[in-house]
């Protein structure tokens, strides 16, 4: 049986208020890089994907978001301070989105979100704000759902945005349910001090396709893809083991292998889809060498060409003065997630 998303937002909130309770509401919830790659789906309509993945949340950088109920016809949407049209694809994605949660008996809401890392930037900004959106959803109307039944909410919105909901390291396990119940972001209580992540962000453009119609052109059209099951389930597994053991060797190699990896089973798919640009190879080609040269550094690649650097804190001025214009994030602040 298929399900839609308003049958499980239904079931999620049968016990819960279909009105806003408050006035405003807001909530924050933090971008996320995965270092195994969600690619590819075995439901399209709920987001529920063919593998799990694992992420990453950037402390202190994500989606502010601001609700406020208001007596008008629809809804407002202000991006960083600018009321955007309605008709634009960012409000259209939104606004179905809280179609979903609207009954007979309607609201409108004023919705302010503004975001820490540069806009268009590759950085998952979607993950964030459907996470943020979600948990400000539930002030407003004064739900009591679970982070995980909030994160099933998020995946509706975007699949990578159920792993936004928790701080830390976050495992999202697949699940096989046929309504997706079992799939969302689990929390890895485990804290790493010292770890870093750099963004090298090449250039500000929109992506030329949508991470959407990337994986599905991926799925059915590559012949590689019918080995990313079997990577992935390896590469679960070597990524919990190194941040068990601390072995940041390992973390980083699998993280690059993983995501070189996805992006082999793009370029097999036809037409052929490459994010990589000059730019990404030529930094590419920086990081093995600082590696060749005994620096332990290693990158991760979303659907984009900007690169995300992984990297221990007593190497973080020597990989600054190799490439002065990454913005520079310790993962687990003050020993704090
Ligand atoms: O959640 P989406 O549809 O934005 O897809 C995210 C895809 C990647 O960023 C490439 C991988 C991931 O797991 O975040």
């Amino acid at each position: 049986m298929n399900f839609t998303k308003r049958q499980i937002i239904q079931q999620i909130l049968s016990q819960q208020s279909d009105q806003p309770r408050l006035d405003q509401a807001q909530a924050f919830a933090p971008v996320n890089i995965a270092l195994c790659k969600y690619w590819g789906k075995r439901d399209i309509e709920l987001n529920l994907p063919l593998t799990a993945s694992l992420s990453i949340a950037l402390p202190n950088y994500g989606t502010h978001t601001q609700l406020q109920v208001i007596d008008a016809p629809a809804d407002r949407i202000i991006v960083n301070d600018h009321l955007i049209d309605n008709e634009t694809e960012f409000a259209t994605k939104l606004i179905a989105f809280l179609d979903l949660f609207r009954t007979e008996k309607t609201w409108h809401l004023e919705i302010q979100t503004t975001s820490d890392v540069p806009i268009a930037a590759g950085l998952a900004s979607s993950a964030s704000g459907f996470s943020a959106l979600v948990l400000a959803l539930q002030q407003l109307f004064q739900w009591n759902l679970s982070l995980t039944e909030l994160s099933i909410l998020a995946r509706l919105g975007s699949g990578s945005a159920c792993r936004s909901l928790w701080p830390g390291f976050v495992l999202w396990q697949a699940g096989i349910a046929t309504d997706g119940m079992d799939s969302h972001g689990i929390a890895i209580e485990k804290k790493w001090p010292g770890l870093m992540m750099g963004l090298l962000i090449f250039h500000q453009e929109a992506k030329s396709i949508s991470s959407r119609d990337a994986m599905q052109r991926t799925v059915t059209t590559s012949q590689l893809y019918c080995s990313w099951p079997a990577q992935v389930e390896q590469d679960i597994q070597q990524l919990q083991q190194a941040i068990t053991l601390q072995d940041f060797n390992l973390l980083g190699s699998t993280a690059e292998h993983n995501a070189l990896s996805m992006h082999a089973t793009m370029m097999s798919a036809w037409p052929p889809i490459i994010y990589t640009s000059s730019s990404t190879l030529t930094a590419m080609q920086k990081v093995w060498s600082l590696r060749a040269a005994g620096i332990p550094v290693y990158f991760t690649q979303d659907a984009g060409p900007h690169l995300k650097l992984l990297f221990m804190r007593e190497h973080a001025n020597i990989i600054t003065n190799n490439f002065p214009e990454l913005i520079h994030i310790e993962l687990f602040q003050n020993n704090q997630s």
